[in-house]
């Protein structure tokens, strides 16, 4: 796992931006997981400017979301499904036919979800998987306990998670109690992670995910088995790592060839 401190939220967007549009020229078909959320924000931003500015094209890139929240109508707001296209699909001018969010609606929840696999395997999978990561741990919404080879699934939220995304709703008991969630083991399928955070309301969550043991309990801790995970942090959410002076000193020296 590479971690890589820099020190404000802002440089983090930019920085895993350049990840994702390295990605992208490289292979202009790739298929982006997409996380919702604030984390992912600024990487979206980032690359909606490269967007515009003609400096990259992502008329070929397909996008896979990470989860969605049963019981909301699609066109609700909060929807991920609404989210994706307002955060995501539009501002990036992304083929909306090639972009996918788990349906939160469908009557037989468990078809959905299994049908949401096999289309991402129809799609090559995954080439790089943009992610957040909970107050709790949680990477999708897997929420601790979380068993480490999970699938596409439906969930119960955690209270924890309910309450931190009430901010995005006008009353708190309008957060849906349930979701369908990419699986941790869908997630490590991804050929690349990248993983974002900010702020020290995740310091906790990031040094049980990067330093803490591979535990369920901490369901982000499985990415210390990934073959190429990336973990793109600022001061405040390293704040909790103790070998912090260390990821600041090996990618000061980073290798040129090797920087993105
Ligand atoms: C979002 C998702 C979640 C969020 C996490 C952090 O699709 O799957 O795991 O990434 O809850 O949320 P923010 O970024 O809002 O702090």
């Amino acid at each position: 796992m590479e971690i890589i401190i820099l020190p404000s939220a802002a440089e983090v967007g930019r920085l895993a931006a350049r990840k994702i549009a390295r990605t992208i020229i490289t292979k202009p078909t790739a298929v982006i997981g997409l996380a919702t959320g604030s984390s992912p924000l600024a990487i979206y931003a980032e690359l909606a400017a490269q967007v515009r500015d003609g400096s990259l094209d992502t008329g070929q890139v397909s996008g896979f979301a990470l989860d969605e929240y049963v019981g909301l109508p699609a066109d609700h707001p909060e929807s991920y499904a609404s989210v994706i296209n307002r955060e995501v699909t539009t501002p990036l001018a992304l083929d909306a036919a090639r972009v996918h969010v788990p349906d939160g609606r469908a009557d037989d929840l468990e078809a959905a979800c299994a049908a949401y696999e096999e289309a991402i395997r129809d799609a090559g999978g995954v080439d790089i998987q943009i992610l957040g990561i909970g107050a709790n741990g949680h990477v999708g919404f897997n929420e601790p306990t979380s068993s480490l080879r999970s699938r596409t699934r439906l969930k119960t939220l955690a209270p924890q998670t309910r309450a931190d995304n009430a901010r995005f709703f006008d009353d708190p008991d309008q957060v849906p109690t349930h979701c369908v969630t990419q699986g941790l083991g869908t997630i490590m399928d991804a050929q690349q992670v990248v993983l974002v955070a900010q702020g020290p309301g995740k310091a906790a969550a990031i040094a049980a995910a990067v330093e803490g043991p591979v535990t369920a309990m901490c369901p982000g801790s499985v990415l210390q088995f990934h073959q190429h995970a990336t973990v793109i942090i600022d001061d405040a959410a390293a704040a909790e790592l103790s070998l912090a002076d260390y990821y600041r000193y090996t990618y000061a020296n980073k290798p040129s060839w090797q920087r993105f």
